[in-house]
């Protein structure tokens, strides 16, 4: 059995940590990760861990401190080679940078280069499973769960359907989305470590009929995730208004079709009627929390206490390339700010709940991925906390861990990433 043994302060949770985070968190500043086999087989002591396995080679990180990977709940990898594109709300962006860009991974060598640099990328910030949109194409779905394979990693992903409101070239019909979508879930779901998420993009870009077709397919095959956007603009939600004039809210769209239920998970998720966060509530669905995409392209501040306080699952996401940044340091600032405006601070374990077990959960892998924990993957994220002069003379008047690391929350970025482990093995980024 191939063992390894990792020293260093250990951050772990169990429990809810936006219900109660004193109860749901696992500090400890001397520790140690036991891996077997590409699992954690222990946390615990470190100098207990090292003198029960003198035999087990070692690396020591001293002062950093050892976490789960970080999980990206909601992004668009396509969308890699156009992020920070400048001056455009959501509708216009899309028409604007998006659409173009998405046609080109009709070529499938470019969008497994695109595939390539996006996992390359979310390695380097500490990122080990993301949940991506693919393009219409089937073969952009093969290059992200090929280039994920050939790194070991655990991701999400989907056909992206769309038959209106988007350019020739960018439109299938109702029973080409249900094809394709059939074809590669057979394909890849289950595969390895992937998963699949049947993905129509959102309500104004699919005819009732298509949401039909997708919602058919899942309720064939339940076992499969369903990602899709929700009320991310207030301009987006009249359009829908106007498509769908039946429907009693943007959510109703989904539901009228088959695609509301306990394994969907609902992007942005800002502006939600009362009726909507009831039905979200009733069904146990997760919504994703994509901060740094709702500043940077205007759209609003989610309601992460009121979400929480229904103990709705909620993850945490970049939203890639709405989103501005790789960084789930970054997005976890992000989101802290998000709080404020809102008059509620998120803790430091809070986000880093957020960006680990939070994600994981809504993905519905919560104890496999985003968990410093006994037979969980060991997909870890090793966080210097000093990594930069600015970040280390704060670290260095911290008083207990929480201040030593809210700084690197705040400040941090991919120097703060010491090292990536995935199934057990150290990646070199
Ligand atoms: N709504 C529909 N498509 C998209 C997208 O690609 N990005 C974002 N942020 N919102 C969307
Ligand atoms: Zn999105």
């Amino acid at each position: 059995m191939e063992k390894h043994l990792l020293l260093g302060q250990t951050l772990a949770f169990d429990g809810c940590a936006l219900t109660d985070w004193q109860a749901a968190t696992r500090h400890d500043s001397a520790g140690g990760v036991l891996i077997a086999d590409g699992r954690i087989e222990t946390v615990g002591n470190g100098s207990a861990l090292r003198a029960a396995n003198p035999e087990v080679p070692v690396t020591d990180y001293g002062d950093a401190l050892i976490g789960a990977g970080f999980v990206d709940a909601h992004m668009h990898y396509p969308q890699t080679p156009i992020v920070a594109s400048w001056g455009k709300q959501l509708i216009d962006w899309l028409n604007t940078y998006t659409f173009s860009q998405e046609m080109r991974l009709a070529d499938p060598a470019y969008a497994r280069a695109v595939a390539d640099t996006t996992l390359d990328l979310a390695l380097a910030h500490g990122t080990t499973t993301l949940c991506s949109f693919c393009t219409i194409h089937p073969g952009s779905v093969d290059a992200w769960f090929g280039a994920a394979a050939a790194r070991g990693m655990a991701v999400v992903g989907g056909k992206t359907c769309m038959d209106r409101n988007a350019p020739d070239g960018l439109r299938d019909t109702a029973q080409g989305a249900y094809d394709d979508s059939k074809a590669l879930l057979d394909r890849w779901h289950g595969n390895g470590r992937a998963t699949y998420a049947i993905t129509p993009r959102f309500s104004p870009t699919s005819t009732p009929d298509q949401l039909a077709a997708l919602g058919a397919l899942w309720a064939e095959r339940p076992d499969a995730l369903m990602q899709t956007h929700l009320s991310e603009q207030v301009p987006e939600i009249a359009w829908v208004r106007d498509l769908f004039p039946g429907a009693r809210d943007y959510l109703d769209t989904y539901e009228a079709h088959g695609l509301l239920g306990a394994r969907g998970l609902y992007g942005h998720a800002i502006h939600l009627a009362p009726r909507e966060v009831d039905r979200l509530a009733e069904v146990g669905a997760a919504v994703v929390h994509c901060p740094t995409s709702n500043t940077f392209i205007g759209s609003g501040l989610f309601d992460m206490a009121g979400l929480a306080a229904r103990r709705i699952s909620i993850g945490l996401a970049t939203d890639t390339g709405g989103g501005s940044s790789f960084s789930m340091l970054r997005t976890m600032a992000a989101a802290y700010e998000i709080g404020q405006l809102r008059g509620t601070a998120l803790h430091p374990a809070q986000l880093m709940w957020l960006a680990t077990e939070g994600s994981a959960r809504a993905l519905h892998m919560g104890g496999s991925i985003g968990h410093l924990g006994a037979g969980a993957t060991a997909d870890i994220t090793v966080l210097d906390l000093a990594s930069t002069p600015a970040i280390a003379q704060r670290a260095a008047r911290a008083s207990d861990v929480w201040e030593a690391l809210f700084p690197t929350i705040m400040m941090g970025d991919d120097r703060a990433v010491r090292d990536v482990w995935v199934g057990g093995r150290r990646v070199v980024t």
